[in-house]
């Protein structure tokens, strides 16, 4: 048995790992099958039942699916009823007026893409995976009722929705009989925009819970960084972590709370994981991975004990030095 605790996503019936893995990174087409195999066993093993895609994980958009399809056959035969995999639509998926954004149109399409993809009749929560301006909200949360009444999911999710939108989403799709089961926005210790804009507050008085993705920063909060960039990692390898950023600042201060986690006997990973989970209305950290030894790591954040006053005062004080 694995040490994992499961959390209940607001006031659903649905309980999901405390840690999640993303295949954002890592599964696209020319990293190595066998690795990401190796990924999603590791996770299982260690109990991590939820598995988060989106149509436009890869490169190229749509080869995390596919690839995700393919572990799924290979290694998971017999357990699509003990998974949570979960996918998403709102960036751009393909050319024209109907390939990205929050139409009816653009969200089953892409749906019945990923599910083709990942050769599933279902999935267990399906995202809009931004909020569109442009678009009522009404139609977009009506997508995401039909996706669920139709059987194409089980669970409606939204992510990176302002708290505002947020509400009046989870709003609509109460009145339509599919409360939103759960948000999804960017949260760690150096990203604490949904903390300040009370979206987790929010999600929670509204019934659902809140899962957070970005919980390391993207690497940043573990000790990869502390002494150079490393060949091999995210920063070197596409645009979304900035070698550039890795200031020597943000290095300075990722020293201190590593300091900190080494007096509660952590890795900074699992200080930042504990962190983020602190927060009774967090459902679950959504990591990322490029070795199964990190998704160990990270796992082992849940044996940590609770955070003193004085740590939190602490990691305040450095965070904002
Ligand atoms: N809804 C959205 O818009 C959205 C956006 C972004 C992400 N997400 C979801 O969130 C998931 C996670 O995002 P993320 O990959 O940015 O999360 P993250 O957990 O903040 O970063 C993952 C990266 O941190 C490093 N790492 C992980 N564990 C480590 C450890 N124990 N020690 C040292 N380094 C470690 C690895 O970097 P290296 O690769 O350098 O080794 C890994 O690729 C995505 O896969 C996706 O499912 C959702």
């Amino acid at each position: 048995m694995s040490d994992m605790i499961y959390r209940r996503s607001g006031r659903s019936g649905l309980l999901l790992p405390a840690l999640s893995l993303g295949l954002w990174h890592n599964f696209g087409a020319e990293s190595d099958h066998g690795l990401k195999r190796a990924l999603c066993r590791k996770a299982w093993d260690l109990g991590i039942t939820h598995f988060d895609l989106a149509n436009n994980y890869g490169p190229p958009a749509g080869s995390a699916e596919e690839a995700f399809g393919h572990i799924l056959r290979e290694d998971f035969a017999a357990q699509r009823d003990h998974m949570i995999i979960s996918t998403k639509a709102g960036y751009h998926m393909w050319d024209g007026p109907y390939g990205e954004w929050g139409s009816r149109k653009y969200l089953i399409a892409s749906l019945d893409q990923s599910l083709k993809r990942m050769g599933l009749s279902y999935v267990d929560i399906f995202y809009s995976h931004r909020f569109d301006p442009n678009t009522p909200l009404e139609e977009t949360m009506g997508a995401l009722d039909f996706a669920v009444r139709s059987g194409r999911a089980l669970y409606a999710g939204i992510s990176n929705y302002p708290t505002e939108a947020l509400q009046e989403a989870a709003r609509i799709l109460k009145g339509l009989g599919t409360p939103c089961l759960i948000h999804q926005p960017r949260y760690s210790m150096l990203q604490r925009e949904p903390e300040i804009a009370g979206a987790f507050e929010a999600a929670d008085d509204a019934g659902m819970g809140t899962i957070v993705f970005s919980p390391l920063a993207q690497g940043l909060l573990t000790n990869k960084y502390l002494s150079g960039v490393p060949a091999g990692s995210r920063a070197t390898i596409n645009h979304f972590l900035k070698e550039a950023s890795i200031e020597p600042k943000l290095v300075a201060k990722l020293e201190k709370l590593n300091a900190i986690a080494a007096t509660r006997g952590q890795t900074l990973a699992q200080m930042a994981i504990a962190w983020v989970l602190r927060d009774k209305w967090i459902t679950s950290a959504l990591i990322g991975a490029s070795k199964p030894e990190q998704i160990a790591d990270c796992v082992g954040a849940l044996k940590a004990p609770a955070f003193s006053q004085d740590e939190l005062a602490l990691i305040e004080k450095e965070l904002a030095a």
